[in-house]
């Protein structure tokens, strides 16, 4: 049931209210994360290369580390791969810098060495998938791409969709649509940063800060937000967006 004076989710009212609010949290609570003091894309890229799978507090000192020793694309390039991958070992022993370093040779010998700036062209890329394209479009090139990733898609279920009808939804092309149409013209690149640290700080899995949070009046899952309900279906294995 809604809570008095709620709006339901349809309510056109709602985005731009999501919008506006979000940016001002934004504004007060987003962190200051080494990454967003740069636009150059090939640091973008390895720090959402890094993001793929390892929490923020673990990446920062290997993203300076890494930019320290491959300060350019063509120094990665250039780089053995064995070596990149010794350097990225204490975040896992996986794919990651494989790709990563793949991406840079790929870059250099078909992109002269700068990033593509389309989704198609970047996901063409090793390793780069719908997420981190649109990452990389947005916190790069300024654009107004979506992203999704769990922490996004639960902030999107709980606000637009809530318990109720979770069940309904089905298929990742609902929460790209959703992704996609909340995007505010000209601010995509807060919007999705500020989107990335609402649910990792505010909207959080397990205790959401609901007390204080600024959507709560239209929140679709306000006020029984920590239920289990109000989470997406995430399948049984988690994979990491790309
Ligand atoms: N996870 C993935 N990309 C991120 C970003 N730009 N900021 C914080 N967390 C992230």
């Amino acid at each position: 049931m809604l809570h008095s004076g709620a709006m339901r989710p349809s309510d056109p009212r709602v985005a731009p209210r999501f919008q506006r609010r979000l940016l001002s949290w934004y504004a007060r609570h987003g962190r200051d994360l080494p990454w967003r003091r740069t636009r150059e894309p090939y640091s973008v890229l390895v720090s959402e290369i890094m993001l793929q799978q390892t929490q923020v507090d673990r990446v920062i000192p290997k993203y300076h580390e890494f930019l320290a020793r491959y300060p350019t694309l063509e120094d990665l390039a250039a780089a053995r791969a064995a070596d990149v991958r010794r350097l990225w070992y204490p975040l896992g022993y996986n794919a990651r810098p494989y790709r990563l370093h793949a991406i840079a040779r790929e870059t250099v010998a078909e992109y002269g060495g700068r990033l593509p700036e389309t989704d198609e062209g970047l996901r063409r890329l090793p390793g780069i998938g719908r997420y981190t394209a649109g990452a990389i479009l947005s916190f790069a090139f300024g654009r107004d791409a979506a992203i999704l990733d769990t922490n996004v898609r639960r902030v999107l279920s709980r606000v637009f969709v809530g318990p109720r009808r979770m069940r309904r939804v089905r298929g990742e092309k609902f929460w790209w649509d959703l992704s996609a149409s909340l995007v505010p013209r000209g601010r995509g690149y807060d919007f999705n940063q500020a989107l990335m640290d609402f649910g990792a700080t505010w909207c959080t899995p397990r205790t959401p800060r609901c007390g204080r949070c600024p959507m709560k009046s239209f929140c679709a899952s306000y006020p029984c937000h920590s239920s289990s309900k109000s989470q997406p279906p995430s399948s049984r294995t988690r994979r990491a967006a790309t």
